[in-house]
Formats: C-alpha cells, structure tokens, sequence
C-alpha cells in the first residue's frame, strides 16, 4: 500500500449481504459518482457554455451508474481503493454517457427521449449534440491523468498500474470495443444478423465498457492473473447480460420505467436477442448468461456477494 494504492473507501457491508444491502451499498456507490460528476461537470461563463451544459445534460444525472458502481465494487472487494477509483469509476460513466448522446442521434438509433427526458440533439441540437459527445470522451482521458498526477504516484509500478488501467478503458471504449459494436449495430440494420455476429455485436458495443469497469480497477489494485481472469470472465458474461436484458425491455419493458422509448429496435430494423431467438430464447440466453456469471465468482467466497448480487439485478432488472 502506498499513496496511490491507500486503504479503501469504507464501503464494504459486513456479512450477510442480501437484496437490500445491495440496494443500498448501490445507491451509496452511485450517489457518490453523482456528486463527484456534478463536481466535475461545472458550466463556465464563457462563450461556449453551451457546450458545457450540454456535457453536464447527458452525465450529471438519471443513470443507473452501472459501469461506476462496478468499478468502485471491485476496487472495495480487492482492498485496493484509492483516490484514483472515484475519478477512474466517473471517467469511464463519462464515456458511457457520450455513448448515449451518439446513439441517440438522428443518425443512429434516433430516439427522442433518454433517463426520461429529451435527448441531447432535441435540446442542444444535432451538431452540439455531436461535440457534446467528442467533449464527455475527451473529459474522461483529461480526468484520468489528472487524477494520476494528482495522487502523486511514488513507484513506477504504480505507474505502470495506473497506465495499464487507462488503456483498459481506452481499448474498451474504441474500435476494437464499443465503436466496434456500434458500428457492427448499424452495419446490420435492416439484415438479420447470425448468432455469432449478434453475440460478437453485443460484447462489443456493451459488454466491452462493462468488461472494462471490472477489469479496470482490478489492475489498478495490483489483482493477480488469475483474479483478473476470473473477474473478466464474470464482466464477460454479466456484459452479454446486460445487452439481453435490454433487447427484452425494449419489446416488453415500459417506457415510464425505462425512461426511453420501447420499440426503437424494431422501428430501426435491428437484430436483437429477441428478433433471432424468440422471447424465450433470448430469456433462455440470459439465464445461461448470469449462469455463467456466478460461475466465475466461485472462487471469490463472500467477498464478491456484491458482484453476485448485481448479475441477478442485471438480469432481472425492469429499467
Ligand atoms: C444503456 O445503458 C445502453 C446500453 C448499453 C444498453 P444503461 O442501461 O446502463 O443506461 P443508463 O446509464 O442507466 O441510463
Ligand atoms: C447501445 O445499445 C449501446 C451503446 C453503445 C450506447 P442500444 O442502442 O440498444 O441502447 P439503448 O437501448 O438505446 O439504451
Ligand atoms: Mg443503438
Ligand atoms: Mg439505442
Ligand atoms: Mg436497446
């Protein structure tokens, strides 16, 4: 342990852990990325304010901070919290959010409303819209290193765990990640995709930024290869969860609790779990999904109860 790698954060629950202590050991995790977003997201009076409230639009708040929450999970659960964690947690929901705004787009999946309200094109316009998004990426890699800077990291191990840990999130958030299954996404609009590109589309696009909200943080806490393995295998399959899951909310879910439209996938033509499979099929793939998500975690005992109980909330969640 040293400055970087200091004491964690106190968030940890004692045994037992139930539905409930998750659900409030969540809400502390994302009101504290809530408050450090609104911290982070201020709106200068200069000319281009706009710019700025429109960043702050998409990021400050309505999201369920999955990938953050994650992030800060593993950081408790391996003992290795930090003052990076916060920043690195809201870095990558910084990446997720520029995500939304460009899928949100006239040119993209063209939906009007997101967490509940307008989307960003519909208030800001399309071109603000865009460079709202180009900002939140660009904010996220400016936060990072300044935290690392910042924390005055003493060894070059730490260092080098710190760049490890950013490139993790960077490689997840490019093209071999997310814009990857975006553009896979948009690439088979109108065709019914097979099986693997779907799967491939859905690692990609989702489970890539999920897959990095765990893996991220393990390096940062120095996790050995094989806690790092098992910990990217359960993100693997918690990430494909995810993307199931909100393939079936868009045909069965209601727009009041998912705060953005159902149907976007069928009105744009989309191959989802739903459209190939059925919706028991895709019920089925989800189920074998978290399945194999627990699975992962054996070996972590009751240290990773938090990490389990997030895959039942992936799965089951109605929003
Ligand atoms: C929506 O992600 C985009 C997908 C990857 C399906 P979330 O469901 O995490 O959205 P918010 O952040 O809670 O609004
Ligand atoms: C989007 O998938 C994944 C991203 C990379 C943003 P969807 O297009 O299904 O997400 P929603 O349903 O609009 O939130
Ligand atoms: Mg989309
Ligand atoms: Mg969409
Ligand atoms: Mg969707």
């Amino acid at each position: 342990m040293n400055a970087v790698m200091g004491p964690e954060t106190g968030a940890t629950d004692p045994i037992p852990f139930g539905r409930d202590a998750f659900a409030a050991r969540l809400a502390r995790y994302a009101a504290r990325v809530d408050a450090e977003l609104e911290a982070i997201l201020t709106v200068p009076d200069v000319p281009e304010r706009r710019l700025h409230e429109a960043m702050r639009y998409s990021a400050s708040s309505g999201g369920k901070r999955i990938r953050p929450v994650l992030f800060l999970a593993v950081g408790d659960m391996l003992g290795g919290g930090s003052s990076l964690m916060l920043p690195f947690a809201c870095a990558l929901e910084l990446i997720h959010a520029y995500s939304l705004i460009h899928d949100d787009l006239p040119a993209m999946d063209n939906d009007d409303f997101r967490r509940g309200r307008p989307t960003s094109h519909k208030v800001f316009g399309e071109a603000m819209a865009i460079l709202a998004g180009d900002a939140l990426l660009n904010r996220s890699y400016e936060l990072m290193l300044k935290s690392v800077l910042e924390a005055g990291t003493e060894s070059a191990a730490d260092l080098a765990r710190c760049v490890r840990a950013m490139r993790c999130l960077a490689d997840a958030a490019g093209a071999c990640g997310m814009v990857g299954g975006q553009v896979i996404d948009m690439e088979s609009e109108g065709c019914q995709a097979d099986r693997n590109l779907l799967e491939r589309m859905h690692r990609l696009k989702t489970g890539a930024l999920i897959r990095a909200a765990v893996a991220s943080p393990a390096i940062l806490c120095g996790a050995g290869p094989e806690e790092e393995a098992a910990l990217a295998l359960y993100a693997d399959h918690l990430g494909l969860a995810f993307q199931i899951r909100d393939d079936l909310l868009d045909v069965q879910g209601t727009e009041a609790e998912l705060g953005k439209p159902i149907g976007s996938d069928a009105r744009n033509g989309k191959t989802t779990y739903v459209t190939l499979l059925g919706g028991d099929g895709a019920r089925m793939a989800l189920s074998d999904a978290r399945r194999a998500a627990l699975e992962a975690l054996s070996g972590f005992g009751g240290r990773a109860s938090f990490l389990r109980e997030m895959a039942v909330f992936v799965a089951d969640r109605t929003f």
